[in-house]
């Protein structure tokens, strides 16, 4: 599969069959990651990695109670109240694997350096690799609250010039989904 069938073809996982993933395969996904460009060549990415379907289901209810919790600061989530009131919904969806992309603070100018935009090219290719691997992922906005947390770093190991930019569940798809549509892009042309 080109990376061109790869951007066409992924979609946003959210049901996963049984099989693990091990390290070998997420260290795949890994290095084709960090391919990514970042500004300075700076690399600012940090990769936790939490591997097994309890140790993800434990992450999941941790970081949904947190986000229920704080619901009523966050007026953008409430079209999703219902979903995250309703018991059964696992914001993780069961996956057997999470990869949270964390970018590190630098000391160079914020003007020049944004490591929260070299993690999401990190991310993005992640995505693409998983799906060149026939893997299924799902960028999962709402973990990002509970993982952005002092005392979720502190757990971890990560210190606090940490930033949660990109919690990715991954595993192997139950199906693939059907294309989502897309508007017709604006384009300015200035030939
Ligand atoms: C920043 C970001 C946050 C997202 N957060 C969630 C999320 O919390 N839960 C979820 O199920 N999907 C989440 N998604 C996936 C999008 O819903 C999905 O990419 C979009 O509907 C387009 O579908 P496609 O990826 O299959 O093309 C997120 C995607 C991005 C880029």
């Amino acid at each position: 599969m080109d990376v061109l069938q790869a951007i066409r073809a992924r979609r946003a996982v959210r049901a996963f069959t049984d099989e693990a993933l091990d390290r070998p395969t997420v260290q795949v996904l890994v290095d084709a990651a960090v391919q990514a460009p970042s500004a300075m060549n700076l690399q600012p990415w940090t990769f936790l990695v939490a591997l097994g379907r309890e140790r993800v289901a434990d992450i999941a209810r941790r970081a949904k109670a947190h986000l229920v919790a704080s619901l009523d600061t966050g007026p953008g989530l409430l079209r999703r109240t219902d979903m995250l009131h309703d018991p059964h919904f696992d914001i993780l969806y069961g996956a057997p694997a999470l990869i949270v992309v964390y970018a590190a603070v630098s000391d160079a100018p914020a003007a020049l350096v944004r490591p929260d935009q070299d993690c999401c090219l990190a991310a993005q290719n992640l995505m693409l690799a998983a799906r060149a691997m026939n893997l299924g992922s799902c960028w999962i906005g709402f973990a990002r609250p509970w993982l952005d947390l002092p005392a979720t770093k502190d757990e971890f190991g990560l210190s606090a010039e940490h930033v949660a930019v990109a919690p990715i569940v991954v595993g192997y798809p139950q199906a693939w989904p059907d294309a989502t549509a897309r508007h017709t892009p604006r384009i300015v042309w200035c030939d």
